[in-house]
């Protein structure tokens, strides 16, 4: 178990429970970190609210070695898709697991392709911090075949995506999504042109969210100077 510590100027996880936790704000005794919803004090007299995390507390703590979604691009996968506790999904490359470990968070199971065994370890890591039972992991080219059946969702986040669209035509339910995350434009060109040859698939839509951050100070309202930049181009697309 851990604890999320917070107040207006700072917040932190505490993993460990068994001893005391030293910040810059000073030191918080083990015996209060076991408290939960409370206010605590350091011992230089400063007050932070003490709770048990919420899954995105843990979530972004998750190591990182390849480029993960970011929160606003799966935001729009889990909105477009409708995605549910009863939905079943393919994702492919796990890299970081981020995306799988997300939608495990929401859906009944992730089965998830990776090549790389480094990868794999990462993913496992994650996995186990963030303690989900639901993802089984494949060390598997996704290009090779997909062996799932009546899946609801699958997201390609791999740099050929247009070589998995058989693959998928095989796993998908009728009426099931097949997204594709893809960085480029000539990735995100080349997937949708093989789409619409195909009498099994119909492209829905592609599209690119763009966040704004902004700083609300007193009068002092205003973007926050470092937005977040490109990250990718997500297609939607339903087998038919
Ligand atoms: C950009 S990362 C995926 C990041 C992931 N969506 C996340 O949110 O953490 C792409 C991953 O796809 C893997 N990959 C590339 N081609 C693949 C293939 N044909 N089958 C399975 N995995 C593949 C790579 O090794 C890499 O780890």
């Amino acid at each position: 178990m851990a604890k999320i510590l917070i107040n207006k100027h700072d917040k932190f996880l505490v993993k460990d429970l068994n001893n005391d936790f030293h910040t810059k704000h000073g030191y918080f005794k083990k015996q209060d970190l076991k408290k939960t919803s409370s206010k605590i004090k350091s011992n230089t007299k400063k007050e932070f609210t003490v709770f048990d995390p919420y899954f995105i507390d843990l979530y972004r703590k998750i190591k990182r070695d390849a480029q993960i979604i970011p929160l606003k691009d799966i935001g729009l996968i889990v909105s477009e898709t409708g995605i549910n506790k009863n939905s079943k999904v393919v994702d492919a490359g796990s890299g970081s697991g981020a995306l799988c470990c997300f939608l495990a968070n929401i859906v009944k199971e992730v089965i998830t392709y990776e090549i790389r065994e480094d990868f794999i370890k990462i993913v496992k890591k994650n996995i186990d911090f963030l303690k989900l039972k639901n993802i089984k992991i494949k060390n598997k080219n996704v290009y090779d075949g997909i062996s799932e059946k009546n899946i609801d969702l699958i997201v390609l986040d791999v740099p050929e995506p247009w070589k998995a669209i058989n693959a998928a035509k095989k796993a998908l339910k009728i009426g099931g999504f097949l997204v594709s995350y893809s960085p480029t434009i000539p990735q995100t060109q080349d997937f949708i042109n093989k789409v619409n040859i195909n009498k099994n698939f119909v492209h829905v839509k592609t599209s690119e969210i763009i966040e704004r951050e902004w700083e609300v100070d007193g009068r002092k309202v205003r973007p926050r100077s470092q937005a977040i930049g490109h990250s990718g181009f997500i297609s939607f697309v339903r087998r038919i």
